[in-house]
């Protein structure tokens, strides 16, 4: 899978992405990420990408010239028979969530594009944007987090990125339901013992009171999810 990423600020994404489990990932070979910057396709001698609203108002909007060459420079390397799947995102796009990480870590190519500013040119997203997805109800100063936020969710999907398959699955949202809670050595700390039937060794038992916590903890956190939990399972029945 390979991510390449539009962005005014290359820097930030890469070094965001660069460590951890996704930079062991790229190093791997398992998914690659590159980050264009939009800048370097400016054709203002003064690297300008951006310029008032027509109509007024406050802020600065970039422009299309630079945003379309830099897709471009990407597309004509993808080529035609790969899918060109343009992200943008944005605060007015579709909310994000894992149905649709798990969508897009099938596709072998994705384009993120990061606005700024006030926003970007309209012509442009209407010429090249295959998908508007926002992360949540709130505003920040850029798209390059929300970019990130994506990657990281999608890129722990594609195969051979988590060393423990398994993780990927019994993850909170993989089923449905959040994860269950989990403890690690020592037996006791802070007068806290870890659950006794995590000690037992009946991997039945512990399998049976994991799927209890995590109903009882997405019932109380989440009654949204419980709900469309239930409604799933009566439908399947
Ligand atoms: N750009 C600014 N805010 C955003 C958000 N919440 N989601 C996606 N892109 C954004």
């Amino acid at each position: 899978m390979n991510f390449h990423i539009l962005t005014l600020f290359p820097e930030m994404v890469m070094q965001g992405l660069n460590t951890s489990i996704i930079g062991k990932a790229v190093q791997r070979g398992c998914i690659s990420i590159e980050a264009v910057n939009i800048r370097d396709y400016t054709l203002d001698k003064h690297g300008k990408v951006d310029d008032y609203t027509y109509g007024g108002g406050a802020g600065m909007l970039m422009q299309a010239q630079p945003v379309y060459d830099a897709y471009r420079s990407v597309a004509d390397r993808i080529g035609q028979e790969r899918a060109r799947r343009v992200i943008y995102v944005t605060p007015q796009g579709k909310t994000f969530h894992q149905e649709m990480a798990q969508e897009m870590a099938q596709e072998s190519d994705l384009i993120f594009l990061c606005g700024h500013y006030e926003g970007i040119d309209e012509r442009v997203l209407t010429e090249i944007v295959t998908d508007e997805v926002s992360i949540g109800d709130y505003v920040l100063t850029g798209g390059e987090l929300p970019a990130m936020v994506m990657i990281d969710a999608i890129a722990r999907l594609v195969p051979g990125v988590l060393h423990n398959g398994e993780s990927a699955q019994t993850e909170s949202f993989e089923n449905g339901l959040l994860e269950y809670p989990q403890y690690s050595r020592p037996e006791i700390w802070h007068e806290k013992k870890v659950p006794e039937i995590l000690l037992s060794g009946d991997h039945a038992k512990v399998d049976a009171w994991r799927r209890e916590q995590s109903l009882l903890r997405t019932k109380e956190r989440r009654p949204d999810l419980y709900e469309k939990y239930l409604q799933t399972c009566s439908v399947e029945k």
